[in-house]
C-alpha cells in the first residue's frame, strides 16, 4: 500500500485550498501515511521545494485564504523532459502518490504524471466553476459571496446617484459566477458567454428600465473577456437616462476567508482523494454530484461538456 504522498496546489488559487491541504494532510496522517508539501505547484515539483507536512503544519489555516503551499502556472509542464525531474524529485524521496489541487490545466499534469507511474487524484481548486465533473469547485461559493457583497454596496451607491453599474466578474469564459451573482443580487442584466452580448439590445432594455419602470438603478453583470466594460459605460451614460459606471472586481474575487460550505466541500473532497490513493487508485479527479463525493478518470472528466445554464437564465429573466 502506499506509504508516502505529497500535496500540492496549481493554478489560481482558490478559497478553501487550506482546507483541502488540511483535510488531506491529517486524513492521510490519521491512516498511517507520511506526508509532503510541494510547494509552489508543479514548479517546486520540478526544483524539489518539497517538505514533510505535520497535523501542527496545517493547524490554523481552515479558515486561511490563499493556499499556504503556494501556487504557480507552468506550461512547460506538457514537455516530458520537464516532468521527467519532477519525477525524479519524487523518487529521491520515496513519494509514490499526489494529491493535486487546481483547475483543469493541473488536472492535465495530473493525469500525466499518474501515466509516468505517479499516482495522482486531483482536486476541483478554481473560483470558475468550470471543471464538468462536479456540481460545485472548492472556492466558487466564496467568489459568489464576495461579488454580491461587492454589488451589494453599488447597489446602495448606483440608487442614490441613479446610475447604472457595470460589474465584470472572473469566471474565464464559464459564466457561473455571473449568472448565480445576478440572481442573488437581483441584478437587472447579466451577460454570459451563454447569453452573448448585445450592446444595442442591452441599452434598448436599460433605456426601459428608466422610463417605464422607473428604476432608480440598474446593475448589470458581465464575465469577463467579453466587453470593454468601461467604454460600455461610457456607452451607458450617452445613450440612456442612466449614469454609467464601471467596476472590475479582479482578483479580490480570488481571496478571503472560506464559506462553511467551501471548508465542508474542501474536507469532504479531500478525504475522498486520499482513500483513493490508499485503494492504488490514480488519474481520476473528485467531485460533488447531487451532494455526494463522486470520482471520475481524469480523461474523461476532461471531455464532459458544460451543461447548460438555460434554466437558471430563464428563472434570471423572470425574476427582472
Ligand atoms: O481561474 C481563476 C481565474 O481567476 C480566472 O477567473 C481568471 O480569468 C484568471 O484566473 C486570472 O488569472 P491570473 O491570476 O493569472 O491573472
Amino acid at each position: 500500500m502506499v506509504k508516502r504522498i505529497g500535496v500540492l496546489t496549481s493554478g489560481g488559487d482558490a478559497p478553501g485550498m487550506n482546507a483541502a491541504i488540511r483535510a488531506v494532510t491529517r486524513v492521510a496522517l490519521n491512516s498511517g501515511l507520511e506526508v509532503f508539501g510541494v510547494y509552489n505547484g508543479y514548479k517546486g515539483m520540478v526544483e524539489g521545494y518539497i517538505e514533510p507536512l505535520t497535523k501542527a503544519a496545517v493547524g490554523d489555516i481552515i479558515d486561511r485564504g490563499g493556499t499556504i503551499l503556494g501556487s504557480a502556472r507552468l506550461p512547460e509542464f506538457k514537455d516530458e523532459s520537464v516532468r521527467l525531474k519532477a519525477v525524479e524529485q519524487l523518487h529521491k524521496r520515496g513519494i509514490e502518490a499526489i494529491v493535486v489541487i487546481g483547475g483543469d490545466g493541473s488536472y492535465r499534469g495530473a493525469q500525466a504524471l499518474t501515466d509516468m507511474g505517479i499516482n495522482c487524484i486531483g482536486l476541483p481548486g478554481t473560483i470558475d466553476n468550470d471543471i464538468t465533473s462536479t456540481d460545485y469547485t472548492i472556492g466558487f461559493d466564496t467568489a459568489l459571496m464576495t461579488i454580491v457583497d461587492a454589488v451589494d454596496k453599488l447597489r446602495d451607491t448606483s440608487s442614490s446617484h441613479h446610475r447604472c453599474s457595470v460589474v465584470e466578474v472572473m469566471g474565464n469564459r464559464c459564466g457561473d459566477l455571473a449568472i448565480w451573482a445576478g440572481i442573488a443580487c437581483g441584478a437587472e442584466i447579466v451577460c454570459t458567454s451563454e447569453t452573448g452580448f448585445e450592446e444595442t439590445e442591452i441599452l434598448e432594455r436599460l433605456r426601459d428600465l428608466d422610463v417605464i419602470r422607473k428604476k432608480r438603478h440598474a446593475i448589470v453583470i458581465i464575465s469577463e473577456k467579453m466587453t470593454d466594460v468601461h467604454q460600455f459605460a461610457r456607452k451607458i451614460s450617452l445613450n440612456t437616462g442612466f449614469s454609467g459606471r464601471a467596476t472590475v472586481l479582479g482578483h479580490v474575487q480570488r481571496g478571503g476567508s472560506p464559506t462553511p460550505s467551501d471548508r465542508v466541500l474542501a474536507s469532504r473532497m479531500g478525504e475522498k482523494a486520499v482513500d483513493l490513493l490508499m485503494q492504488g487508485i490514480g488519474g481520476q479527479c473528485v467531485g460533488i454530484k447531487d451532494n455526494r463525493i463522486i470520482s471520475t478518470p481524469i480523461e474523461e472528466a476532461l471531455n464532459i461538456p458544460r451543461a447548460s445554464r438555460k434554466q437558471l437564465q430563464n428563472l434570471f429573466d423572470r425574476l427582472v
